[in-house]
């Protein structure tokens, strides 16, 4: 298939692009890098040996998106573009509502327009809001209590989807809800690598360790888990790519929503002792409290991908920690 990664040259998005590339198909990349590097093209090169078609171009730039899919012929779009910081996001609500629903709507119009009708959307975990659930299946309600801009656009966009492939009963959707990506890739050549101060515990943790910043802040020892510190579903990034590819081969007109979690949780204290494992060395850290918006605990149910898309998470937030540690030194 001929495919266009938007937001392609970003973390989840080169991991995307190695393992289409891998498996023979045609990738283009259209990214603006206000989220990252032009060299992500050359390190895709190294792992793959095949450069992909590039677009600089902003999504929010309509003719200039119009003139890449003029000549574009894509059987497929995977939709990773986008802004993710979300303190940013409450600071600068229409940069987020602009960038990224603005943004989707212009891509949707293009595929529209030159007859493309298959897309992937990154959403997230965030999408379920404050339910006072921990566990989430695809059938929980979404868009409630979302606590923030860039939870909400994502939600946004969701909804569009499905406006979208009601109107045009040929669009095929797949919208894929993430819960908490890292890891990197296993040469060493592709990772996480943000412009700016990190919000997510991953990047942070690696911050520390590189004494970029003094110590780890946990975010609270208070919530009901199984230390009290917060708990996530981290997910390896190359098995999240791999849900992609999965969902690639059940797509179908309409709109399907899957999880891509492990389905099992892991609290701050556990991240802190499996990287000290991981780096043989100590991470300094301090509890302060609660930060604005979190929740105590999300988990996938990660039960629907498993059954319809045969995918499941193979790799261990060990490995994530190695590949990272192994990006890090080599970057
Ligand atoms: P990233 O920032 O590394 O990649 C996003 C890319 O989109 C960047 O390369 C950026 O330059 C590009 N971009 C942003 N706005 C653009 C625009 N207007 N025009 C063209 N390009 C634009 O982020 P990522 O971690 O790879 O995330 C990919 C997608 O997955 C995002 O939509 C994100 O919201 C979603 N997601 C990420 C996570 C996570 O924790 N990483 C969790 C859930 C969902
Ligand atoms: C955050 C976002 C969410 C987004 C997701 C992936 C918030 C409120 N939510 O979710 O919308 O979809 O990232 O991009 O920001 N932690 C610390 N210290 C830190 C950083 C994090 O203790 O310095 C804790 C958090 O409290 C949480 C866990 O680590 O318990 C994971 O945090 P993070 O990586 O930011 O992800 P989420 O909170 O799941």
């Amino acid at each position: 298939m001929k495919v266009l990664l938007t937001g392609g040259t970003g973390f989840i998005g080169s991991h995307a692009a190695v393992r289409l590339i891998e498996l023979g198909h045609d990738v283009e990349i259209l990214d603006n890098l206000v989220n990252s590097k032009v060299e992500v093209l050359d390190k895709i090169k190294e792992i793959t040996g095949v450069k992909p078609g590039f677009h600089q171009v902003d999504l929010l730039d309509y003719e200039a998106v119009r003139e890449v899919f003029k000549d574009g012929g894509y059987d497929l779009v995977i939709h990773f573009a986008g802004l993710k910081a979300v303190g940013e996001s409450v600071e600068k609500p229409l940069l987020y509502y602009e960038n990224n629903i603005e943004g989707t709507i212009n891509l949707l119009k293009c595929m529209r327009e030159s007859g493309v009708k298959k897309i992937i959307f990154s959403s997230s975990a965030t999408v379920y809001g404050d339910t006072g659930e921990t566990k989430f299946t695809e059938e929980m309600p979404v868009g409630v209590k979302i606590s923030n801009p860039y939870g909400k656009t994502k939600y946004m966009i969701e909804e569009i989807l499905r406006d979208e492939a009601v109107a045009d009963e040929d669009l095929e959707v797949v919208i894929l809800r993430y819960f908490n990506p890292i890891g990197a890739h296993e040469s060493g050549l592709l990772g996480e690598d943000p412009n700016d101060i990190p919000n997510n515990l991953m990047p942070i943790i690696m911050k520390v360790a590189r004494g970029e910043i003094k110590e780890l802040k946990i975010y609270g020892d208070d919530y009901e888990t199984v230390d009290g510190t917060g708990v996530r579903d981290y997910i390896h990034v190359v098995d999240l790519v791999d849900g992609h590819l999965a969902a690639i081969k059940k797509m179908k007109p309409g709109v399907l929503v899957y999880n891509l979690g492990t389905g099992r949780g892991t609290s701050v204290l556990e991240m802190v002792k499996m990287f000290e494992k991981a780096s043989g060395e100590k991470l300094p850290y301090e509890i302060v409290g609660r930060r604005e918006g979190d929740l105590g605990e999300v988990i996938a149910n990660a039960d629907k991908a498993k059954k319809e898309l045969d995918w499941t998470a193979l790799r261990t937030i060990e490995d994530a920690m190695r590949d990272t540690l192994n990006y890090l030194s080599q970057n």
